[in-house]
């Protein structure tokens, strides 16, 4: 596996490879690889044939009293982990090269963005948008594969991609979780043993969910909010920044549930740790 930081290298490579017909994947991050991540690279594996990994910590997305100083990283052990999954390229541009201080772009999805995860960071999908783009151009993919655990970022990122002409085939992968349900995320190494029991509460809310809508024939989604925001109220260490039950595209409250909603939840453990996690209510 080769390891690339120049946006310059990546697209020479890139474009050599479309020139002889290969087909070319992307798998955006921002490292400290787990599960979820290692899913998207056998993905892409799968069914393209030369595998893009790109490893950046975009600092654009991230708010002024966010994480982005503490966010895990570890190229080393990254590297490691994308070379057992059979990656060819592991892109890890720096800061500089992404954004020179000339830079003065950004790419705004409008609507999309003004809610969920959008309302309590605002800026946050900003950041996303417009780093997808560069690495898009930087990186020249057939195919992008991205994670449902991201759920409004995966519908932001489709809605871009559409309204900008990118010939490029957005796969969306579905959430891995540890045994215990919990979704799998590079921020769960900052839960401590004590903050467990608040941070299943997401994933155990989701079940139960989806298990009342299985046995009750009428039930409104604000009766099923209700119950999910009791079951993670039941933790004190946990504080709500939303819970609400979204059409998958339009991401609009929906009136009543149906194969199309999507359950959403944002919960902050403790005023340190923002999780979140999704569901359809109805099927897979
Ligand atoms: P990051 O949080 O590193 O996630 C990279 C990709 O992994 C995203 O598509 C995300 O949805 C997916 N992912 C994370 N946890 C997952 C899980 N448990 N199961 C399945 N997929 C999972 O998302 C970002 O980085 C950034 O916003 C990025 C798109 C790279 C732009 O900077």
């Amino acid at each position: 596996m080769k390891v690339i930081t120049t946006p310059q290298e990546m697209q020479a490579l890139a474009q050599t490879w479309r020139v002889d017909g290969l087909i070319v994947g992307l798998v955006p991050t921002m490292g400290w690889f787990h599960e979820g991540h290692l899913s998207l690279m056998r993905k892409a594996r799968e069914i393209t044939d030369k595998v893009i990994v790109s490893l950046f910590v975009n600092p654009m997305q991230f708010g002024p009293t966010e994480d982005l100083d503490n966010y895990p990283h570890d190229l080393e052990r990254d590297r490691k982990l994308a070379d057992a999954e059979s990656v060819d390229v592991l892109y890890a541009p720096d800061a500089s090269a992404m954004y020179p201080v000339e830079f003065k772009t950004s790419v705004h999805v409008h609507g999309l963005t003004s809610g969920l995860c959008g309302g309590d960071r605002p800026g946050h999908f900003d950041g996303v948008t417009t780093v997808v783009a560069k690495l898009f151009n930087q990186t020249l993919p057939h195919i992008a594969v991205f994670g449902e655990k991201d759920f409004q970022q995966l519908a932001v990122i489709r809605q871009m991609v559409r309204d900008l002409d990118f010939p490029i085939e957005i796969i969306g992968h579905p959430i891995v979780r540890e045994e215990s349900g919990l979704a799998m995320s590079s921020r769960n190494t900052y839960l401590k043993e004590n903050e467990m029991e608040a941070a299943l509460s997401l994933s155990k809310s989701i079940a139960h969910a989806r298990m009342l809508v299985e046995k009750k024939e009428t039930i409104s989604p604000d009766q099923i909010k209700e119950e999910v925001r009791g079951i993670i109220l039941q933790h004190s260490q946990c504080a709500i920044d939303y819970v609400e039950i979204v059409d998958q595209t339009s991401l609009q409250s929906c009136e009543q549930v149906t194969g199309e909603s999507v359950l959403v939840l944002a919960v902050k453990i403790n005023q340190r740790i923002r999780l979140i996690d999704n569901s359809t209510l109805i099927g897979n």
